[in-house]
């Protein structure tokens, strides 16, 4: 069963959700050739800090091993789960992934953007147009009479009709008290498979598209995801409430003077 929920459930994801966009909204504007990503997720700590809220990524356990940073940074190759590091310094023509999830008041929100450092080759560009696109087209599906099937089939088909490929290990999910909660979403799939979609569910919707091929592999780090064809990797992702019509997107940041 999917979660609905209730008038002030729905009030605090808002407000999880509006502190974890304005925290990458203003974690993006830090990105440039010669920080380090160890920088960039201490000031994405700093910056959850100053919101009241806590980083829901800090400590998350996955096979009893501890996600040890603030936020997911992932460069390049990297999908996913990529670890803040002093040794990794952005260079011009980078991408980099940036993934925040907060807690506040007892609700998450959770969403990531990818972008470019400086200037990046005119098909990794089209890799982000492509995937925030994705984004969009599956969002647009959560409406009551789809089911979850029709959100994965609709951004499969998208990028794949592009020349990209669709991650397959690791799915959107609902979100509410938990960061993961029923259902998963998968952005590949058939249309009109999977639970019916109803009014209330929080979903994070997050196409994760490969220039290459989808596979992927884990580096003994225990969480960083990378292609297994080296090739960029991009990942895009909100928070949406379903409602009797279009859905709507809670992960929207707040105006620059807070
Ligand atoms: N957005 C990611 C997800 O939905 C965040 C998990 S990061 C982790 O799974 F660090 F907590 F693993
Ligand atoms: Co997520």
């Amino acid at each position: 069963m999917i979660p609905i929920k209730d008038t002030e459930a729905i009030k605090r994801m808002r407000e999880s959700c509006s502190i974890a966009a304005t925290v990458l909204a203003r974690l993006k504007e830090q990105v440039r050739p010669g920080i380090t990503t160890y920088d960039l997720d201490q000031i994405g700590r700093d910056l959850i800090a100053s919101f009241g809220a806590r980083s829901a990524c800090h400590g998350y356990q996955l096979h009893s091993r501890r996600y040890p940073a603030y936020t997911c940074l992932s460069v390049n190759e990297e999908v996913v789960h990529g670890i803040g590091s002093l040794k990794r310094i952005l260079r011009d023509g980078d991408i980099i992934s940036l993934d925040v999830v907060v807690e506040y008041n007892g609700y998450i929100g959770d969403n990531a953007q990818t972008v470019a450092v400086g200037t990046i080759a005119p098909r990794t560009a089209e890799l982000l147009k492509i995937t925030e696109e994705a984004l969009s087209i599956g969002i647009k599906q959560a409406v009551p009479g789809n089911r979850i099937g029709d959100i994965s089939h609709a951004v499969q088909s998208f990028v794949e009709s592009h020349g990209f490929s669709v991650v397959r290990e690791m799915v959107g999910h609902g979100v509410g008290r938990e960061m993961h909660e029923e259902p998963q979403i998968p952005n590949f799939g058939r249309r009109n498979s999977g639970e019916k979609i109803k009014p209330g569910m929080t979903l994070a919707i997050e196409p994760m598209v490969n220039l290459g091929r989808y596979e992927v592999r884990t580096l003994s780090d225990g969480w960083t995801v990378v292609t297994s064809d080296g090739s960029p990797s991009a990942h895009f992702e909100h928070t949406v409430l379903t409602t009797e019509s279009a859905p709507e997107i809670l992960t929207i940041a707040r105006p620059a003077s807070k």
